[in-house]
């Protein structure tokens, strides 16, 4: 008995390799600009010198809402520091992060545990009261966090967690440097420091 030509095996079986051959290079494709788009310096991750720049958030109404947006001179801790120097003091900001298991509480870019804030959009939070305090504000805070609670009603406090002023500068450089990357609105609704222009 002859079959249909949609129930023959080896159709199936063609199919399943052509299926498997060019979802392989659509994968392949979807990698290379994936990391095309999360690398530093790339379209949506600024380099780490975007440390000596202003950054704050505009509403962009093609998009639906704000995004971060890079502006004059604004050197972290009134240095400008070179391409080098800021990826150093950057990465130095990450480990720090590891070390300390932040993510024990908090979520970095989405990853993370919920007991504490996100951190990504930390740097613009209106918790640091304005642009000129933020930098001591967050240095005290982040050495001596159990002191200087806001906990915002939570009644969540930070532990000390034996963060150096050396380790606090890096930590923040890190969180300023998150806070300019295009995150496509993440996370949502939320409410920037007052911007001075
Ligand atoms: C045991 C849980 C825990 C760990 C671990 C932890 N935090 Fe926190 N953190 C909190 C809580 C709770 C708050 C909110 C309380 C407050 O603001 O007083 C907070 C608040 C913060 C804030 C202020 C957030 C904002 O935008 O207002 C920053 C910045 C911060 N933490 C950074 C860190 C960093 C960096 C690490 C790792 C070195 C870390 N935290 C580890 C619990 C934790």
């Amino acid at each position: 008995m002859s079959q249909p030509w949609w129930s023959s095996e080896a159709m199936w079986r063609k199919c399943a390799i052509w299926v498997t051959a060019v979802m392989v290079v659509v994968l392949m494709g979807l990698t290379f600009d994936t990391v095309r788009q999360i690398t530093a310096g790339g379209e949506r991750v600024p380099g780490y010198d975007v440390i000596n720049k202003k950054i704050f958030y505009e509403y962009d109404a093609d998009r639906g809402y704000q995004v971060p947006r890079i502006g004059e001179d604004a050197p972290l801790f009134g240095q400008t520091l070179t391409a080098a120097d800021a990826e150093a003091l950057v990465e130095k900001g990450k480990l720090t992060t590891q070390a300390k298991n932040c993510m024990n509480c908090h979520t970095l870019l989405g990853n993370g545990s919920y007991f504490a804030p996100d951190l990504t959009k930390s740097w613009l939070d209106p918790a640091w009261i304005n642009e000129g305090l933020r930098e001591e504000l967050m240095l005290n805070f982040l050495q001596d966090p159990m002191n200087n609670a806001r906990t915002f009603g939570t009644g969540r406090r930070m532990p000390d967690l034996n963060i150096t002023d050396e380790e606090a500068r890096a930590v923040v450089a890190f969180l300023k440097w998150m806070s300019s990357i295009d995150t496509n609105g993440f996370p949502r609704g939320f409410t920037p420091l007052k911007q001075e222009d």
